[in-house]
């Protein structure tokens, strides 16, 4: 694994299943404090539970630390430039975790900096995301070659990096999503292009993306920074609401997956999420193995 990880693309198919044995292994067996006297800096330009939760659990579970630099206060790109603050935490701490709007923020701390830095969400992607969401799926079913899952939602950042993750680890993705929503042709074409023996495919239809799949995921229809489209979003994507109907054309023992936070009455019902096949607090909890996993590869050398 390279020294970043600001997209899963960083990683190749062989680390991608890596990081999940290895994942799987901690969580099962706990790790010792290989991150012994390491600070992980995390500066978030977006509000977080999960993603900041994760990683300072896990830093302090390997035995190091995490330090929250709130994007109020850092400004990257406005108190001064995105490359400074790279370089003057390269001088402090021993990795960076960011939060950004813009992708280029991230790859631009990567860029100027001199450790490490990993993706905890930007517009384009969410990797850490993916690697705990494949974990949760592996948990259940021994295997993700072959397993066929569907994303009902927006293509962006999370549909993006379970795309290729899904690719990478010979899962099939089926997503659905309203015209002008879709995953970008760019992106599909780069999934496309992986190793690793999985497919992305699009379906118009979210009844028909459902059909014989496995898992049905969902995200909220407007993310952070999108909060101005929301209106005009529920529009859009009403007809794809993961609901009891659109679950009825599922297998009948289909598990319902949301990254969270979840918007009850808008992508996904209260009566689905809180149902007996729902498997968003295993992902939700997955988040700290997988960042666990993550950080010790990078930073431990393990
Ligand atoms: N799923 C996720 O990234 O949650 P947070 O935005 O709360 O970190
Ligand atoms: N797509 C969502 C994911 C939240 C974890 C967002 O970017 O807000």
């Amino acid at each position: 694994m390279g020294r970043d990880f600001t997209s899963i693309l960083d990683v190749s198919s062989d680390e991608l299943h890596g990081l999940l044995d290895m994942a799987l292994g901690m969580k099962r067996d706990g790790y010792p404090p290989v991150l012994k006297g390491q600070t992980l800096a995390m500066v978030f330009e977006k509000p977080s539970l999960r993603t900041r939760t994760s990683f300072e659990m896990a830093m302090r579970r390997l035995g190091g630390e995490g330090l929250y630099l709130s994007g109020h206060e850092v400004q990257m790109g406005e108190r001064e430039p995105v490359r400074d603050v790279a370089r003057v935490l390269s001088r402090m701490v021993q990795a960076i975790a960011a939060r950004t709007y813009a992708h280029l923020t991230v790859t631009d701390l990567a860029k100027y900096a001199d450790i490490p830095v990993i993706n905890a969400l930007s517009d384009d992607e969410h990797p850490c995301q993916a690697v705990a969401d494949l974990l949760t799926l592996r948990e259940r079913f021994g295997s993700l070659a072959g397993l066929q899952f569907a994303y009902i939602g927006d293509g962006n950042n999370v549909g993006r990096s379970l795309a290729y993750a899904s690719v990478m680890t010979g899962a099939h993705l089926l997503i659905s999503a309203p015209h002008g929503y879709e995953l970008d042709h760019e992106s599909m074409e780069i999934a496309r292009a992986l190793p690793g023996g999985g497919s992305v495919t699009q379906v118009a239809d979210p009844h028909e993306a459902v059909r014989n799949v496995a898992a049905v995921y969902t995200d909220v229809w407007a993310s952070m920074g999108q909060e101005h489209e929301r209106t005009k979003r529920a529009e859009a994507f009403r007809e794809f609401q993961v609901n009891a109907a659109l679950i009825a054309s599922a297998p009948s023992d289909a598990l319902i997956m949301h990254d969270l936070p979840a918007h009850r009455g808008e992508e996904i019902t209260d009566e689905v999420i809180e149902s007996s096949r729902s498997i968003v607090w295993d992902q939700a909890e997955n988040r700290m193995h997988a960042q666990q996993a993550i950080l010790a590869r990078i930073l431990g050398g393990q």
